[in-house]
């Protein structure tokens, strides 16, 4: 029998991707978003699909979730609708609280009525990082240091979650995501820096970095492309771990590096300056991703230059 799944968040960056691949995999998709930082153009290529539904629609209404559940009878839940920014979290926390807790709890209210089989929940390597020396990398195991609004919400969702799962018996993982980057991916956000350098390189603009005075060439990150994202995102739609699973390249890499990377995929020479930090980042992050390995045989695949060069392809193709 096809299985139905929801993707909330489904017509964002990540989302549509995952939505693409559910389509291609023959699922049923019901793809659930209220566009706030989605846009349905990311969805063109699936739009018109038999088994691809879009439906408008904010994961905090609690009674359109509701009737959706009732309507639509999901297997599988895939939660990607989140207020995505370390720095809006520190701005305006009642919101992120809002979206990232009380909009979990709309849909996992649901599944007491209606079961599912199993829950996919995004959560974050980097903001739930602890606080790592030498050549460290973070473990699932690790004591978060939560020192923004989206790494408490975050944090305490995956509990959510884990919670839900022994009450009302369905199967699931937490996915906690490095920084993601590719195609389609705006300037804006906890993890947009590609995009918001790649944009003003391309305009011939100097670029800011924000950094911590002890740490000159930057923060440190570790990206992943997002098509390492969506197999990891198949892989545990079909093997549920029951667990959290970090989603990392165990490459950390300084911010500047990222930029230097970038002038040298793109061809390019433009200044860039340094400023004070914003508050809520981590210093460093970088996951270790063995559990992924053991649990799910996933490895990040494209590395950060592979990566970048496929963005380069994918802007000189939709130009
Ligand atoms: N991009 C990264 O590097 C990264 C890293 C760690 C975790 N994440 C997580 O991955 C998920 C997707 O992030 P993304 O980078 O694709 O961002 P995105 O902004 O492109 O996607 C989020 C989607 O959720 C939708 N949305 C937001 N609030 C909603 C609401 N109340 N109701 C319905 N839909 C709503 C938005 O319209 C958007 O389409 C988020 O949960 C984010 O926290 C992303």
């Amino acid at each position: 029998m096809t299985k139905t799944i929801f993707i909330t968040g489904g017509a964002g960056f990540i989302g549509s991707h995952l939505s693409e691949m559910y389509v291609n995999q023959g699922y049923n998709v019901i793809c659930i978003d209220n566009l706030v930082s989605g846009n349905l153009e990311n969805l063109a290529q699936i739009r018109d699909h038999a088994r691809f539904t879009f439906i408008e629609a904010d994961i905090r209404d609690h009674k359109t979730m509701l009737a959706l559940f009732q309507k639509y009878r999901p297997n599988i839940i895939n939660h990607h609708a989140a207020q995505k920014s370390v720095a809006d979290s520190v701005e305006n926390p009642s919101y992120d609280l809002d979206v990232n807790l009380v909009g979990l709890m709309s849909i996992l209210d649901c599944i007491k009525a209606y079961p599912i089989e199993n829950f996919i929940y995004v959560s974050s390597g980097g903001a739930l990082s602890k606080k790592i020396e030498g050549s460290e990398k973070s473990k699932e195991t690790d004591t978060p240091q939560l020192i923004s609004p989206y790494a408490l919400t975050k944090f305490t969702g995956e509990k959510y979650v884990e919670m839900y799962a022994a009450q009302y018996g369905y199967q699931y993982t937490v996915v906690r995501y490095a920084n993601i980057y590719g195609p389609r991916q705006v300037p804006d956000g906890e993890c947009g820096v590609i995009p918001i350098f790649l944009n003003n390189i391309l305009a011939d603009k100097p670029s800011i970095l924000m950094t911590y005075p002890d740490m000159p060439n930057g923060c440190t990150r570790d990206y992943v492309y997002v098509g390492d994202v969506v197999r990891i995102n198949q892989l545990a739609t079909e093997s549920p771990t029951n667990t959290v699973i970090n989603v990392g390249t165990g490459e950390e890499v300084a911010i500047l590096d990222i930029y230097k990377e970038i002038l040298t995929v793109f061809e390019k020479d433009v200044a860039i300056f340094i400023e004070a930090p914003r508050a809520g980042d981590v210093k460093r992050s970088v996951l270790d991703a063995t559990r992924a390995s053991e649990l799910l045989n996933w490895k990040s695949n494209v590395s950060l230059h592979e990566g970048l060069l496929e963005l380069k392809n994918h802007l000189t193709i939709t130009k």
